[in-house]
């Protein structure tokens, strides 16, 4: 299988991100081509990027990544904006695509409905997404259930151009893990992210202390809806514990539950010692990383694999429609 996918560097790597894709990243590379990229023009879309955080983020991220266990020796790990065949596929690409398909983003409307001015970029977003994807004619994009619209698009997409121009650009399905949906732990109505403020994510690399504080103060008591056994704080609890701690642990917590005798409190202080076990070679390798110089020569090395690639596909791609 070729594998694609990208994440934003917006700044922090954090749980959603890591247990919705990037383990599975990590995973699928054994036996798999993987190319993997740092998305920094989807970045810009976010109007509170400034140029010098934006520069630090890609590197940042980088590291982060590198640590969590992709290595780019086997792996393509490269910044979208290296490889300029991006932009130009998405230009092609947007003239397949609908319009009415693009006004029914879910993301595109959640985001416009927050701000007052809302660049054209943001409703572009998910055709440079299609564009990442059949840049380099990938079959499988492991993401977070956030993602998956934006997939269904990429295929509608990709089976446009197809039938006009010719089949070329296989139809790329979703890989999603047990984590694809990582709740913000202070609201679990909503789902962990960096948009809504620090209390709404927990940070990879973030000091031991502050993971601990916003666990324990993780909301876990809203109400329940009829029918529902566990409160929707509690379930994102036990969803992360379920992908770091041993599965007898687990069950003999759930039973606690249902028996209505499992403390709040003893299972969140179960939750911070095995996350944090999970996360401390992750951690420790960070820190190791952060010491060595050499991460732009790793980036410009897979841009250079990545362009490889893109070429390519985009001297196919200008054949077909008529512009070589
Ligand atoms: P981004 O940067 O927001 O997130 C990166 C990955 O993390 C996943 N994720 C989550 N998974 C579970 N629970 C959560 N709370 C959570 N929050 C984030 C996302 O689903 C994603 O897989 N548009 C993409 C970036 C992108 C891309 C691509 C992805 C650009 N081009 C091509 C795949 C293929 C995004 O903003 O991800």
């Amino acid at each position: 299988m070729r594998i694609f996918s990208g994440i934003q560097p917006t700044g922090v790597l954090h749980l959603g991100n890591y247990f919705g894709a990037i383990r599975q990243w990590v995973e699928l590379q054994e036996g798999n081509e993987c190319i993997y990229c740092i998305v920094d023009y989807h970045a810009l879309t976010n109007e509170e990027t400034e140029p010098d955080v934006l520069r630090k983020a890609r590197r940042e991220l980088a590291l982060d990544l590198i640590a969590c266990g992709i290595d780019p020796e086997r792996t393509i790990l490269f910044v979208q904006s290296d490889v300029p065949e991006h932009t130009e596929l998405c230009w092609i690409l947007g003239c397949v695509t609908s319009y009415g398909d693009l006004t029914r983003m879910t993301q595109f409307k959640q985001k416009a409905a927050e701000q007052e001015f809302v660049n054209g970029g943001l409703f572009y977003y998910p055709v440079l997404q299609a564009a990442d994807i059949l840049l380099y004619l990938a079959d499988h994009v492991p993401v977070g259930e956030d993602q998956l619209q934006h997939l269904e698009l990429a295929r509608r997409i990709a089976r446009r151009f197809n039938s006009r121009f010719g089949e070329l650009f296989p139809e790329p399905q979703p890989i999603l893990g047990k984590g694809a949906r990582i709740m913000s732990l202070a609201d679990p109505g909503r789902k962990m992210s960096k948009s809504y403020g620090p209390e709404h994510y927990v940070g990879l690399m973030e000091p031991e202390d502050s993971i601990r504080k916003k666990i324990r103060s993780a909301v876990t008591d809203i109400g329940l809806t009829p029918g529902q056994e566990m409160s929707p704080g509690v379930a994102n609890l036990f969803t992360i514990l379920e992908l770091v701690a041993p599965g007898e642990l687990v069950a003999e917590l759930r039973k606690q539950h249902r028996e209505g005798k499992l403390l709040y409190k003893h299972l969140k202080d179960v939750l911070y010692e095995e996350l944090m076990n999970a996360l401390g070679p992750i951690r420790a390798r960070r820190a190791e990383l952060s010491a060595k110089g050499e991460i732009d020569e790793v980036l410009a090395a897979g841009a250079a694999r990545a362009r490889r690639i893109a070429r390519e596909v985009m001297r196919e791609v200008r054949a077909r429609v008529g512009l070589d």
